[in-house]
């Protein structure tokens, strides 16, 4: 039992030692061997009872219960255990990888520590940050929302760009204080999340621990830094939920949330709003549009309606009421991450030290789309031109379930203040995204290629 290996002195052995006491005294006598096996025998037996009755108070009081999986979270958080983990990461190696991915190599280069690198955005963002110079460092935990190889193949392509992501969570206090000791980031880019619409209903806890304490894990490292990051991240279109005024503006109203997802995304801009008033974090929350591109999410409906043409599988296609139209202001990777680079470039410093605001800091919300919402009617025929196959349409009521019947960006503001001007059309990236997917699916063995 390894309970035993790891807690030397569990109060169920102290006790037995207590309980036996008595008969070193001499008051029995023990004549012979048998008398002494059969005593130790109920020795035995009582430490084992003991052991067994007491653990369960003893294991929800003690520190020192590391022994259960369940416990292994506990563990991580504990800074004074590190030298048991069994994760990856720790050491003068592993610092040395951290220090060297972080190093900037252009004159006013930034350090940038970017959450969730092994995901879409994360990944190209990354590798345009490393391109220009930029210090990089990358953090993901790699799960397993969709394929994790699709993710481990990201990471060796930043590997080669000399990107390292580091192995773990968000809600890591421990390492992310780590990270801060061995590097001083100026900026934090922020795309660790749970992402997807119907997911939500059935792992909600997942999108609580990603987007929000996720969120506030790192912001708590972020202000205790000195000196503070400059802090951009993923919020999401969701977050206009029901409203019906469009294009999508900045400023309508963002209180109608129709999904858990689009419900977690909204707090984090209040978060964040609380995070840069209390502690003078400067902070960018950037709405993405229905971002996609090569290297995407498999969970999103141009990624899997891809593979599933393909395959001859039928596709489900949404219409709202009356047959109404379902549109997305589907938005190229390479504008998202133009976007993304210009509000890094235009993020004032954070104002606060020691954990303490020293003035107000700057706190921004952008659309990033495209302003051209194009039915998902067209995304597949679009598809079956790049593919040369017929899709077999299912067409059904859009479920009232969290996805919206249409988006569509006013981006005017980040056009004015970061420069951002999306420049790819549905069918010019959708071609980019075929190009890559039969490439990556054929060289992978899978039965990807059309022809
Ligand atoms: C887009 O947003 C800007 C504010 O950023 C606003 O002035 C403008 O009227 C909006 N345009 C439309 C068409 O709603």
């Amino acid at each position: 039992m390894s309970h035993l290996d790891h807690t030397p002195s569990t109060p169920g052995k102290f006790k037995m030692d207590k309980s036996a006491y008595p008969y070193h005294g001499g008051r029995l006598r023990w004549h012979s061997s048998l008398a002494k096996l059969t005593f130790w025998s109920f020795v035995f037996i009582g430490v084992i009872f003991i052991f067994f009755y007491r653990s369960p108070s003893s294991s929800s009081s003690s520190s020192a219960a590391a022994t259960t999986s369940s416990s292994s979270s506990r563990f991580h958080s504990d800074p004074s255990r590190r030298s048991l983990r069994t994760s990856s990461w720790g050491g003068p190696a592993w610092e040395k990888k951290v220090r060297t991915s972080a190093r900037i190599r252009s004159r006013n280069g930034f350090s940038v520590l970017v959450t969730g690198a092994a995901g879409f955005v994360g990944t190209h963002v990354s590798s345009a940050l490393k391109r220009r110079g930029d210090g990089v460092l990358g953090l993901d935990n790699f799960n397993d929302y969709y394929d994790p190889t699709l993710k481990r193949a990201r990471q060796a392509l930043l590997e080669r760009a000399g990107v390292f992501i580091v192995e773990g969570d968000i809600n890591d206090a421990a390492l992310l204080k780590k990270l801060f000791e061995v590097v001083p980031f100026t900026h934090v880019m922020h795309l660790a999340a749970q992402a997807g619409v119907r997911y939500a209903m059935q792992n909600p806890g997942s999108y609580v621990h990603s987007n929000i304490a996720g969120f506030v894990s790192l912001l708590e490292v972020c202000k205790e830094a000195t000196p503070q990051p400059a802090i951009v991240w993923a919020s999401s279109s969701s977050v206009y939920g029901l409203n019906t005024k469009v294009p999508f503006s900045e400023k309508d109203r963002t209180d109608q949330p129709a999904s858990l997802y689009a419900a977690t995304k909204k707090a984090g801009e209040e978060i964040a709003h609380t995070y840069n008033h209390i502690y003078g974090l400067s902070l960018t929350g950037l709405r993405f549009f229905t971002v996609y591109g090569p290297w995407g999410r498999p969970d999103m409906a141009y990624f899997f309606f891809t593979k599933d043409i393909l395959n001859g599988k039928s596709i489900p296609i949404f219409e709202g009421e009356n047959h109404g139209t379902v549109a997305r202001d589907f938005t190229y990777i390479d504008d998202i991450v133009k976007g993304c680079l210009g509000a890094l470039d235009t993020a004032q410093k954070s104002t606060g030290s020691g954990g303490k605001k020293k003035g107000p800091a700057q706190l921004r919300v952008f659309n990033l789309g495209n302003t051209s919402p194009i039915p998902v009617t067209n995304l597949v025929t679009i598809l079956e031109r790049l593919l040369k196959v017929k899709a077999k349409r299912n067409v059904m009521k859009l479920p009232r379930n969290g996805d919206v019947q249409f988006t569509h960006a006013n981006i005017s503001l980040a056009h004015r203040e970061l420069g951002y001007k999306p420049t790819t059309n549905l069918q010019t990236g959708l071609k980019k995204f075929v190009r890559w997917y039969l490439n990556y699916y054929s060289a992978a063995g899978k039965k990807a290629d059309a022809r």
